[in-house]
Formats: structure tokens, sequence, C-alpha cells
């Protein structure tokens, strides 16, 4: 740190506040309390720090509360003790939704319109980005997803994955800075997996933020680098790397769930492999 009296170049008071802003997480929250109307907790008081770029996970087991918590980060709910704030200042999600996206569990959340065309335009459209533009991320969007067929149809006539597929498209034309996804891959197929997966590969690599929820530890290295996790009295029980995670067997029952199938197959490698494509590495090199 530099006091400033030798003149150096880096004692620039806009430059450090700058700098300072840069560095403020992309979500902070603190002492998150939230129980449902008929009285069940769902959350009992929870931190979460995220930092720009991050590829975080919340796993859990069903009913741990990973879908509130998620919403809650998202401002789509409030909660009853603690508070959330965005870039290190607000504390309203709404001043911020041109920024900050979120898929919530239910793809008919965001199915609402006469066709999936105008679902994929809403939100862009709220914010006043010229049509054109709309258009141009819609097309590419669709393109990506799988989803130019279904453009013109109404969204609840299309099978669960594509619903899913497309309330993904719809948190995706607002091209945000940071992502809120519950469970963004449950009822796709293979192929349009890969294809997500690689989506959310490229927006990672341009420093977009991910969180991502799930019950799914087979998926959840594709997903993230760090994991949340969250036990049944909706407390988060652990914070660390993904692998440090993953491999803790007696971490990951404790919150009935187990490692990936190719961590119990190759237990006792060092580092043991995470994914399938991992493994297939290390027998290569056998
Ligand atoms: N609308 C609701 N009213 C009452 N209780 C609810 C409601 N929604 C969820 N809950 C309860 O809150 C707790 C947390 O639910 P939540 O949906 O956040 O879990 P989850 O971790 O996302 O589970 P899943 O893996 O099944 O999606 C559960 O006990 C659930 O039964
Ligand atoms: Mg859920």
């Amino acid at each position: 740190m530099t006091d400033g009296v030798d003149g150096d170049a880096t004692a620039d008071p806009i430059a450090d506040t700058a700098a300072a802003v840069d560095a403020a997480p992309v979500i902070e929250a603190t002492g998150l309390r939230y129980s449902y109307p008929d009285g069940t907790t769902a959350l009992d008081g929870v931190d979460v720090r995220i930092e720009q770029g991050e590829r975080v996970a919340l796993l859990g087991p069903n009913g741990a509360g990973k879908s509130t918590l998620l919403q809650l980060l998202g401002g789509l709910i409030e909660p009853d003790a603690g508070s959330v704030s965005y870039f290190g200042s607000t504390t309203d999600a709404d001043s911020i939704r041109d920024r900050l996206s979120v898929l919530t569990q239910n793809p008919a959340d965001y199915l609402f319109n006469p066709t999936v065309r105008e679902d994929l335009a809403y939100g862009p459209t709220q914010q006043d980005v010229p049509q054109q533009r709309v258009d141009r991320r819609i097309e590419a969007v669709a393109e990506r997803l799988g989803l130019t067929e279904l453009l013109s149809k109404p969204p609840f006539r299309l099978s669960g994955g594509e619903q899913r597929r497309a309330a993904l498209a719809s948190a995706l034309t607002v091209e945000p800075d940071v992502l809120l996804l519950d469970e963004p891959l449950s009822n796709v197929d293979a192929a349009n997996r890969g294809e997500i997966l690689d989506l959310l590969g490229e927006l990672s690599a341009d420093d977009v933020t991910l969180v991502t929820s799930t019950p799914d530890t087979e998926l959840l290295p594709h997903l993230a680098d760090r994991v949340l996790l969250l036990d049944a009295t909706g407390s988060v029980v652990a914070s660390g790397s993904t692998r440090e995670i993953l491999t803790d067997t007696e971490l990951l029952a404790d919150c009935n769930l187990r490692p990936p199938q190719v961590v119990r197959l190759f237990e006792g490698d060092e580092p043991v492999p995470l994914t399938v494509e991992e493994a297939r590495r290390r027998l290569d090199q056998r």
C-alpha cells in the first residue's frame, strides 16, 4: 500500500475506489432466515459470499433449502431475517435486473406469453433493449439451445425438457453478469446438456458469475469450482472446492448424498478423478 506522499502513480483515490468496487462481492448475504407461511423453516441462518466470475454450486438433498436460498439471493423473496447486497452497494435486486438473471426450478414461471419467442423477448424488452438487438439475441440463444424450430410454438405445448431449455434461454437473452440457476439441466437430454454446459463454460470464460443449485453430485464438477453444502436442516454445513466436498464421503453421507460414481471407483487414487473424462485421461496415461 502507498500513502501517496511519494507521488506513486497508483496513489489515485479514484482508481482506489474503482478497485474497491471491483473487489466487492457480486452477492453477499448474511444471517438469512426464511420460513414459509405454513411454518416450515427452510433456511436457518445462512451466510453466502460470491465473488465476480466464480462458479458456485448450492448442493444439498431434496428439501435442504437450495431453491429457497437461490430465490433469496435473486431477490425474488424477502428473508425473515438477514440481508442480501449486490456488487458491494445496492440491496435492491429489482434495480439490477439487467445484470442479474434468475432461473427458478419451475420453468412455467418464465413461460407465460403466447409464443416461446415472446417469452425470450420479455426480459430484454422490459429493459428497453432495441428490437433488432433483442431479435439477434433470441436467434443466437435459440440456435445454441436447439429452440429455433420451437420459437413460434405456445410454451405450454413444449415437452418438459424443451420448457427447461426455453426458460434458461429467457434468462440468457438478458445477457446478465450474474446467473442464478436452479437445476438448469434437469429433464434435459444428453446432447442438450452438453450444449448447455458448453454455453455456461463460455459465459464463465467471459467472467459471468454462475450460481447453480443441484442435488446431483455427478453433474456438479461440470458446473462449479466451489460448493456450498446444505443439510436437511437448512444450514450451510460446509464450503469448499468441488474436489474437497465431492471426495468427502462422510460429509456427503451426513447430507444424504454420495460422491460421484467415478470418485468411488477410483478411491485411493491421488488426485481422484471427479469426472469420466478425467478418469479416461488417467487410464490412458497408465
Ligand atoms: N411453498 C412452500 N410452502 C411450504 N413449505 C415449502 C414451500 N416450498 C418449499 N417448502 C419447504 O421448504 C424446505 C426447503 O425447500 P426447497 O424447495 O428450498 O428445497 P430444495 O433444496 O430446493 O429441494 P429440491 O432438491 O427438492 O429442489 C422444504 O422442507 C420444503 O418442504
Ligand atoms: Mg429445489
